[in-house]
């Protein structure tokens, strides 16, 4: 069979990666791809806002399975269109991505369907805002209500900011596109955890659980980021709270959407926090998270492709996933500056020799391929992913491996995982 995989990060590269272990695969294009699946798969250059140019491609190239990566060609309907062309694609609609797309849209329908959230108010004007705030205890969270890559989610320690943080969403100068709404929510203390499960449209089957480190700097601190960097270990939800999560937030949102008439098939990402009260839903993600999938498909002892296939076709309720036991982590190198302005262009070194490291994957997220060398060419550039028997062993790999590594300006957050590790100990 022929897959093509849509996106060019970390994700892309371990689903790439994943997919070609399947004996059912005999031919991987990847559009754009990146420097790190080059050297597995075909990269066709492509634009993924061009909705037409990708319909194009896949008409061409007629994949057994197209694999969406990022949420970008979701929101602009590429399932349907490849699905309206008789194409088997692995991602939900246009209007089942809206679980990501529009945040005002997540928070009304896990309202509609009792599952558990922060309170919120969804405000169309400044001065609805104004109003909304006076119920509401600083610190309060404002969030743009369309995609923002990690950039609109803003924590207002007083009503006056949060006014003038929603203000500045609707002008468009904190996010550059103006905003039609936003999201005013309650700000919650816990840890939080991805809780990412594959879904085709009725049955739900959880994949392990992980969680990310967001902010750039160590100790938590700095901007927001992508994710910079994710542990997955069998004792970070026990038994009891996983089917929790999985009974009254994962299969509830399932139900909901395919009562609504809108099914969501895919992978569903619960973005949650585990708070005195229970875990509640930050946010839905409509795809893998990145670089939550370098770790959980690193443990993954299934057959990828079967599984989406099993997606695809409505027969999800018949696979069962089978996992390697103990624990993966992924660190991600950045380049010097994200996620502020960088610079790009470096070569990357001592990639041969980290490869080397027992247990250890290197995904590219930010490479393009020169006549063989690797060049940095985005703000997360690689993504080192280990697995081991025990998290200790796991991120002993990972930083063992990614010592091998160079590139100008390279930075790397050197304590993911560590508050799970002092936990344990
Ligand atoms: P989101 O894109 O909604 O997941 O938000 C990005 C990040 O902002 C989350 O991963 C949290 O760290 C933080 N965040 C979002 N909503 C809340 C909230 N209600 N309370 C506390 N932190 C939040
Ligand atoms: N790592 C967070 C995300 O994929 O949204």
């Amino acid at each position: 069979m022929k897959v093509l995989i849509l996106g060019s990060g970390g994700r892309e590269h371990a689903l790439a990666w994943a997919v070609a272990r399947s004996p059912r695969v005999a031919q991987i294009v990847c559009a754009p791809g990146n420097g790190g699946m080059a050297q597995i798969a075909r990269c066709v250059p492509i634009d993924l806002k061009d909705l037409a140019a990708v319909v194009r491609l896949a008409e061409s190239e007629r994949p057994g399975l197209t694999i969406v990566g990022p949420e970008l060609p979701l929101s602009l309907g590429v399932v349907d269109s490849l699905r309206e062309r008789g194409l088997r694609v692995f991602g939900p609609t246009r209007a089942a991505a809206m679980l990501e797309t529009s945040k005002g849209f997540a928070k009304q329908f896990l309202q509609r369907h009792n599952i558990p959230t922060p309170n919120y108010a969804v405000c169309a004007s400044a001065a609805e805002v104004a109003k909304a705030v006076e119920v509401f205890h600083p610190p309060i969270v404002v969030k743009a209500d369309g995609l923002a890559a990690g950039k609109g989610v803003i924590i207002c320690p007083s009503r006056h900011i949060a006014v003038e943080a929603a203000g500045g969403l609707f002008s468009g100068s904190l996010l550059g596109a103006a905003e039609h709404q936003v999201v005013i929510e309650e700000f919650l203390k816990g840890d939080e955890i991805s809780f990412l499960c594959l879904s085709d449209g009725n049955h739900v089957t959880p994949l392990l659980p992980s969680q990310d480190h967001k902010r750039v700097g160590e100790g938590d601190t700095g901007p927001n980021t992508g994710g910079m960097g994710v542990y997955s270990t069998d004792s970070l939800l026990d038994a009891h709270m996983s089917e929790w999560i999985l009974r009254h937030i994962a299969e509830p949102a399932i139900r909901g959407m395919a009562g609504e008439g809108t099914p969501f098939a895919g992978v569903l990402y619960c973005g949650l926090m585990i708070t005195a009260r229970g875990p509640q839903v930050l946010e839905f993600n409509a795809r893998f998270g990145d670089p939550e999938a370098q770790a959980i498909l690193v443990r993954l002892e299934s057959d990828l492709v079967d599984a989406l296939n099993a997606c695809v076709e409505g027969r999800l309720a018949e696979t069962t996933l089978r996992w390697n036991a103990g624990a993966s982590v992924c660190v991600v190198a950045s380049s010097g500056g994200y996620p502020g302005a960088y610079k790009t262009g470096f070569p990357i070194t001592g990639l041969p020799a980290a490869a080397q490291v027992p247990g250890v994957q290197i995904f590219h997220a930010g490479t393009t391929l020169a006549g063989g060398q690797s060049l940095t060419a985005g703000g997360r550039v690689l993504g080192v992913t280990a697995a081991a028997d025990s998290l200790e062993l796991a991120l002993g790999r990972a930083y063992q491996a990614m010592a091998e590594i160079h590139f100008d300006g390279m930075y790397y957050r050197r304590d993911i995982g560590h508050r799970a590790l002092k936990q344990t100990q």
